[in-house]
């Protein structure tokens, strides 16, 4: 495929393209108060400032030893920021806002269901539930620093009570997304080797309280198979003093927390004195092969570069109340719901459900009722609230200073109702491009300092130095606006340390493609490769193509096409399975899955149904394929790869190109048919 300029793109880049937007100026009543309006910025991160410009970041926070080295690049990819350096992220996020913010909210959780009430967690609050519990995790659950424990959490208070309290351990959390099947969890926790699972018993969703707990009992036991034992459930109550899941303890393995809490009232941990570049949490995200990689963030890079993004670019303030509705199961709740926002004093909204819910004025009363001043979200959520209320907004009384957007692409024309109608033209808007292992923002616009451009990210954040690459690995040059694959030239502190026990696959992920040689001990040599094509366009504004790897990116999300494959084939009948991106109105993309069968089995709607469900089983419902499309066979090139260009020219209603070289291409006709057959069926 080809791009209006006439380049060539892969397949997964299957992109954007829009016309050249105007510039908004940012408005002068945010510019007045903004955290940051000094241009000088670049001139303090310029390249020969590097690394010592990242300490403007490390200072943002409390160290009880102060570092030896700024960045220890001696060992290459294998960065260590703040070297020597030691601190602890449970005592950052609250223990030193106590002189001042004692009864100040920390977190604002707003319950689904309406008439429930608002609860507001104080700084001091905080304080107290996170030294109980961590007192509990240590000598109830035996939990010592360095130890791995798998979270599996909806969005309730207690999901950052329990990340802090391992914080202040030095134990490593890995929450997986609430929304992920038991077999998510039971992968993580057997690669994260756990032996504790914390979890709820129920959540609300939609309007429905969700047993919760049941996925716990399918994941012990997934997990058992996969070779890790786990010995203790712990598990937190929805409603405290009740238990609201149908599903029972197990004897001697599960443990409800708000009854053991009661041991360990008045209890205070001191926070463990951790090393910069000890590991503060796991993170897993879907790649190019069907397992997950267990992204590894370091506490003092990872903190000092969350904090300094979420003061300069979120522009928190500690009186601020600050929403972002993202879900901590994400790296973007991680960031920019706890550890940046909290590191600076922030009053942060958790809300538990689905923003829709009961209707579409549902975040606006939030932000009305709580003086919401900061909004983040996606595209995906301003899309489907655009869709489900566009004047509702209007009848709200609430004012926003600076409203966020990250995960994927957001197009101009939802961009303009989210700034006219969400924002009411008074906020300023950050269109934020980052990643799971990047720790914080890559590009935005510095909203005080910048023109914001709809549906393009803008320059890169003080000292990040982005280089296009072509496939053969000449730099682009920049503000040419052609595309490639979009670099980081150099390290920064809140990039990922390395994947779980895997660094071979780390260096290979990340730093090889590009790598001239893989001997040399200078940074210099090492770009990171983000798997994202992007433009630089001649004003220094990045534009994000999309993926160049086999990833999908539905709602913001991503999901690995081997993981979706994988997912079919457990069902018995299927021979192969090939999964492709297809535009969705609301959520940017979505899967649409191929397969053909083994000999002597017939098409039909259960089958379809039943491999639906697999892949809903197996990963979660976030990945449930558009259609599946029971083939007579693949695509194929005469030495028997699947041809998935083929396939998405197909799902996305395009000319299939040169077929000739295929081994079957008269198959190309039949899907092609399958395909019209099943959108009629669907149209209505
Ligand atoms: O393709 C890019 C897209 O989301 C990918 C990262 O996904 P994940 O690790 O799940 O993290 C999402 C939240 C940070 C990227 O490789 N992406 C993220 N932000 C943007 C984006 N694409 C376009 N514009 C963005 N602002």
């Amino acid at each position: 495929m080809k791009t209006e300029k006439g380049e060539r793109v892969s397949e997964a880049e299957i992109a954007v393209h829009w016309q050249e937007e105007e510039y908004y100026q940012p408005p002068e009543s945010f510019v007045e108060q903004a955290n940051l309006t000094d241009k000088g910025v670049y001139e303090r991160f310029s390249p020969d400032k590097f690394p010592g410009s990242f300490e403007e970041y490390a200072n943002l926070l409390h160290w009880y030893r102060k570092w030896d080295a700024v960045l220890d690049s001696s060992h290459p990819p294998f960065w260590r920021w703040f070297a020597g350096g030691k601190l602890n992220a449970s005592d950052n996020c609250i223990d030193r806002h106590l002189p001042n913010y004692r009864n100040k909210a920390a977190i604002h959780f707003v319950p689904e269901p309406e008439d429930e009430a608002t609860q507001h967690v104080t700084y001091q609050e905080l304080f107290v539930k996170v030294n109980e519990f961590a007192a509990l995790l240590r000598d109830f659950a035996g939990l010592k620093k360095g130890d791995r424990v798998t979270l599996h959490m909806p969005m309730v208070p207690e999901l950052p009570i329990t990340m802090l309290a391992c914080a202040r351990l030095g134990l490593i959390h890995s929450q997986v997304f609430s929304g992920f099947s038991a077999k998510s969890v039971a992968d993580r926790a057997a690669d994260a080797e756990s032996r504790v699972l914390i979890t709820m018993d129920a959540y609300y969703r939609g309007g429905k309280l969700l047993d919760h707990k049941e996925n716990a009992d399918e994941a012990v036991e997934l997990a058992t198979k996969a070779g890790q034992k786990i010995d203790k459930v712990l598990v937190w109550q929805r409603y405290p003093g009740r238990y609201s899941s149908p599903t029972p303890l197990v004897e001697g393995r599960d443990f409800i927390i708000n009854d053991l809490l009661k041991g360990y009232r008045g209890r205070r941990v001191a926070p463990e004195e951790m090393l910069a570049d000890d590991p503060l949490f796991l993170m897993y995200t879907s790649g190019t092969t069907g397992k997950p990689k267990g992204c590894q963030h370091s506490t003092g890079g990872y903190l000092s570069y969350v904090a300094g993004t979420a003061k300069y670019i979120q522009d928190i303030h500690p009186q601020d109340v600050y929403w972002c509705m993202a879900d901590i199961g994400w790296i973007t709740g991680h960031s920019y719901i706890v550890y940046g926002p909290l590191a600076l004093g922030a009053s942060v909204v958790v809300y538990e459900g689905v923003p829709t819910w009961p209707d579409a004025g549902r975040p606006w009363r939030i932000a009305r009722d709580l003086d919401v001043n900061i909004f983040h979200t996606s595209p995906t959520a301003v899309r489907a609230l655009r869709r489900a209320g566009p004047d509702e907004p209007a009848k709200y009384e609430y004012h926003f200073k600076l409203m966020t957007t990250v995960g994927e692409a957001i197009e101009p024309e939802v961009w303009r109702w989210y700034y006219n109608v969400v924002g009411k033209g008074e906020a300023v808007i950050v269109d934020t491009w980052w990643q799971t292992e990047t720790g914080g923002f890559l590009t935005s616009t510095m909203p005080a300092l910048h023109a914001m451009k709809p549906g393009s990210t803008g320059p890169a954040m003080p000292g990040i130095y982005p280089v296009i690459f072509d496939d053969e690995g000449n730099e682009i040059p920049e503000g040419s606006g052609r595309a490639g694959n979009i670099c980081i030239r150099n390290p920064w502190p809140g990039v990922l340390q390395t994947i779980w026990k895997d660094p071979d696959r780390f260096v290979g992920q990340y730093y090889s493609r590009y790598c001239k040689d893989p001997a040399s001990t200078d940074w210099h040599d090492w770009p990171y490769l983000t798997g994202d094509g992007a433009t630089q366009e001649a004003d220094g504004y990045y534009r994000i193509l999309g993926r160049i790897d086999d990833v999908i990116n539905v709602a913001g999300h991503r999901l690995g096409s081997k993981e979706l494959e994988s997912a079919a084939l457990v069902i018995p009948e299927v021979a192969e399975a090939a999964v492709v991106p297809v535009a969705d109105e609301i959520k940017g993309r979505m899967p649409e899955l191929y397969v053909s069968l083994k000999a002597g089995y017939a098409s039909g709607e259960e089958l379809e149904q039943r491999i639906s469900d697999a892949v809903v089983a197996e990963i979660g419902p976030i990945a449930r394929p558009r259609a599946v499309l029971i083939v007579p066979d693949m695509p194929k090139t005469r030495s028997g790869k699947i041809m998935r260009r083929v396939l998405a020219a197909i799902s996305g209603g395009a000319d299939v190109g040169d077929t000739t070289t295929l081994a079957n291409p008269e198959v190309v006709a039949e899907i092609q048919k399958l395909h019209g057959r099943y959108e009629l069926a669907h149209a209505a």
